[in-house]
């Protein structure tokens, strides 16, 4: 037993590191999608860990300031320290569990409220116990709360979350963070060093396979995404697409079937899209790969054989097993000179978003009554090839879908 008061043990003031704390009063970023009946009733999917999820936009998160987000059903304490590091950590304290956003925060350590234990966030290192005396031989440091490894790209907070069980973070031997023994951050891909850039998210309550299943449909183009500048029903026409697949695997070899997935090949795009008639001869290649990400660039050569890009990064990411989030980027030098194309491009990228958004949120009520569903050929096949992919990483067992080249054919 260890002695409460006899003189000899640790001065009873406070320390001194906590004289700069203050309370954490983090946003939650997802209260409202938490909050929607069909984002908690609807079929769950499972989650795919051990990879990088974008958790929020972390280029306006000022020193000091913290954030809540939920990514696979994690409640995470998103922060950046006064050094303007990033943290992510487990929204709970090891102790005896009360969320650590109920605590303090001074810019460099997060204080828990309840028995004011000291966490260092980025690594979860203990770093003070108050209660311990002289007569105590419980070392704090040997104590970790949950930290997630974070990367800030494109924007984002990106964060790794690993399989269950997976222990803790991957330190070098200089207590760095070592990202080679994990799959690569995601990125968008740029063509050059002048851009402009935008993004947007929209909650769907939905699960993150609906969310997916959606982005890579082609069939749903002349009836959710109907509009003057865009396309009319009466546009519809047969098109015949180039498939190949994708083998993600790292240097080593390693991870093999993590991040497959599969290219629409290089083609120009229907030229019956107005804006794609702008851009003079546009190839555009659109790549999805596990577990959530898609990617389309536009390379595209006018008259004067200049070369101008459009890119994008999109990725749905499970909220929870039963909700899900869609975050899009793009960057592109088209029009980068000419005023008002960055906001014209943000209003024209939102419509787009909030169509898909709209139909996402009427699809979820029909979902509550967890229906039986179909998936057709060839305007669903990509829906397929997702779900075989998914499988596939999930069980470790299987072939990649696509054993070479195929050609769809669909009308939309
Ligand atoms: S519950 Fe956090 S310090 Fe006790
Ligand atoms: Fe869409």
């Amino acid at each position: 037993m260890s002695s409460t008061s006899n003189g000899a043990g640790k001065a009873p003031n406070p320390s001194a590191q906590w004289a700069n704390m203050r309370p954490i009063r983090a946003r939650d970023m997802h209260a409202d999608l938490l909050a929607m009946p069909d984002a908690r009733t609807g079929p769950p999917a499972e989650m795919v860990f051990g990879d990088w999820y974008p958790a929020l936009r972390a280029d306006q998160m000022k020193p000091q300031e913290t954030a809540l987000a939920t990514l696979l059903g994690i409640p995470m304490l998103i922060g950046r320290k006064k050094d303007n590091s990033l943290f992510a950590m487990r929204d709970l304290c090891p102790h005896r569990g009360i969320p650590l956003s109920a605590g303090w925060f001074d810019g460099e350590t997060v204080q828990c409220k309840y028995h004011g234990w000291r966490f260092e966030p980025c690594s979860g290192r203990c770093e003070e116990i108050p209660s311990l005396t002289q007569f105590d031989i419980l070392e704090p440091t040997k104590i970790f709360a949950n930290s997630f490894l974070v990367v800030e790209r494109d924007g984002y907070a990106w964060v790794y979350v690993p399989e269950a069980g997976a222990g803790r973070l991957p330190f070098d031997a200089k207590g760095q963070f070592d990202l080679s023994a994990l799959p690569a951050v995601p990125e968008l891909p740029k063509f050059g060093a002048r851009f402009r850039s935008a993004h947007l998210q929209a909650d769907l309550p939905c699960n993150v396979d609906h969310g997916i299943i959606g982005l890579m449909d082609p069939a749903h183009g002349p009836f959710v995404h109907r509009a003057w500048w865009w396309r009319s029903a009466a546009s519809i026409h047969e098109k015949t697409k180039h498939f190949e697949p994708i083998i993600g695997e790292d240097a080593n070899g390693a991870r093999k079937g993590f991040n497959d997935g599969f290219r629409m090949s290089a083609h120009a795009p229907s030229s019956n899209s107005l804006p794609y008639r702008i851009l003079g001869k546009p190839i555009t290649t659109i790549d999805f790969v596990l577990p959530n990400r898609r990617t389309e660039t536009i390379r595209a050569t006018n008259d004067k054989g200049v070369e101008r890009w459009f890119s994008s990064l999109t990725t749905v990411t499970p909220v929870t097993s039963t909700s899900c989030r869609i975050d899009v980027i793009a960057a592109w030098d088209i029009g980068y000179h000419v005023p008002f194309v960055l906001p014209i491009a943000k209003y024209f990228g939102a419509k787009f978003v909030q169509q898909d958004q709209q139909t996402m949120v009427e699809q979820a009520q029909g979902l509550r009554s967890h229906p039986g569903l179909m998936l057709i050929d060839d305007a669903d096949k990509p829906a397929k090839w997702y779900f075989a992919l998914k499988q596939r990483r999930l069980s470790g067992v299987g072939e990649h879908p696509l054993q070479g080249p195929v050609e769809l054919h669909w009308c939309s």
